[in-house]
């Protein structure tokens, strides 16, 4: 017999035993598990009702006039989606300094809140709340005359538009414009007109400027007419600022938080989920992070379903409660594949 080595592992240090089998393996993740509750659904409202808008930068994503996101929304409905964020998008109405049109009786998220509560009555339904897809300069703010943000009139528009979604039937409103003081100003009026009990306000608390909205200001039409976002949303490379805004935000009333975009900021969606471990935390996955997984999977990079299963998961293990994510109904399609299996 040859004197054969042997390296000797210590018990407690043998982990094969753990991930054996497909159970045991998810055992060893119960908090990065996915089910449909998980997901929310962004979608894009137009005026006209029975028209479709295939959005170049977002493929395989359209605006929906009402109808139209009736038909689209029913299989998905079936699959188990839980809840949609909704944006209004406009081209007939006008777009002014006041973002007029942004709570107008004509106005697409206004006319769709009533119908989606009818025709999907269990259904959660979330609006964003913003100025930039109605103003003519298409910043998220109302502006003095010398071009600065005017952040009390904001705050009394942006609360006014919040109030009016609420009162066509929103069960969350979001707002996304990052003025300071926001969620206290909304949740005022709310609680004002006797609502406080019956809308939740979701933050967009950690709002970074951020060169992944690009296919949004698109789909949006939202895109600033000059400058930029940096003096409102939070610069990239501060983690204080999102953690002053989570405090803020949570001080001022917010119910739910949520970190925007998420990929390339996954350190602050665990800072804040670890220190108000007591508030559903969302994150959004946007557009460009939509476009980027989508055209790296069409390019022969990954193949997209494991790959997109890995990034959700991760999203989970990380503290997401909720993922916000234009690839909702493809997700919900596989686990409704994996759960017949
Ligand atoms: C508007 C708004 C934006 C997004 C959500 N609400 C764009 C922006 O701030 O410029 C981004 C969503 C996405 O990129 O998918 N305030
Ligand atoms: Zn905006």
């Amino acid at each position: 017999m040859t004197d054969q080595k042997t390296f000797k592992v210590n018990n407690r240090h043998i982990m094969q035993s753990g991930i054996m089998n497909p159970t045991l393996r998810e055992w060893q993740g119960c908090n990065s598990q996915i089910t449909t509750g998980n997901f929310m659904y962004p979608v894009f409202i137009i005026e006209k009702d029975d028209e479709i808008q295939p959005i170049s930068s977002m493929p395989g994503i359209n605006r929906f006039g009402i109808n139209k996101l009736r038909d689209h929304l029913e299989k998905i409905v079936e699959n188990g989606l839980k809840s949609v964020l909704l944006f209004g998008i406009i081209d007939i109405l006008p777009k002014n300094d006041t973002a007029t049109s942004a709570d107008d009786k004509d106005n697409p998220v206004i006319r769709a809140i009533p119908k989606l509560r009818k025709w999907f009555p269990d259904l959660t339904i979330a609006c964003d709340v913003c100025l930039c897809p109605y103003t003519s300069h298409g910043h998220c703010a109302i502006l003095a005359p010398d071009g600065r943000i005017d952040n009390s009139a904001s705050l009394e528009r942006i609360s006014d538009i919040a109030l009016s979604y609420a009162k066509a039937g929103a069960h969350i409103v979001a707002p996304s414009d990052m003025m300071d003081g926001r969620i206290g100003a909304i949740k005022t009026k709310l609680v004002k007109n006797n609502l406080g009990n019956k809308v939740a306000v979701l933050s967009y608390t950690a709002k970074f400027a951020s060169n992944f909205y690009g296919p949004f200001r698109d789909a949006a039409k939202s895109k600033p007419s000059f400058g930029d976002r940096k003096c409102y949303q939070l610069p990239h490379n501060s983690s204080g600022m999102a953690l002053r805004a989570a405090d803020r935000d949570v001080s001022e009333g917010a119910d739910m938080l949520m970190i925007k975009p998420v990929m390339a900021y996954m350190d602050i969606l665990k800072q804040i989920k670890d220190k108000y471990p007591e508030y559903p935390m969302f994150v959004y996955q946007v557009s460009g992070e939509y476009a980027m997984i989508y055209n790296a999977a069409q390019g022969g990079a990954f193949d997209l379903k494991p790959a997109l299963m890995e990034i959700m998961g991760s999203l989970r293990r990380a503290g997401a409660d909720v993922i916000i994510s234009y690839f909702t109904p493809l997700v919900l399609e596989w686990l409704k594949l994996k759960n017949k299996l």
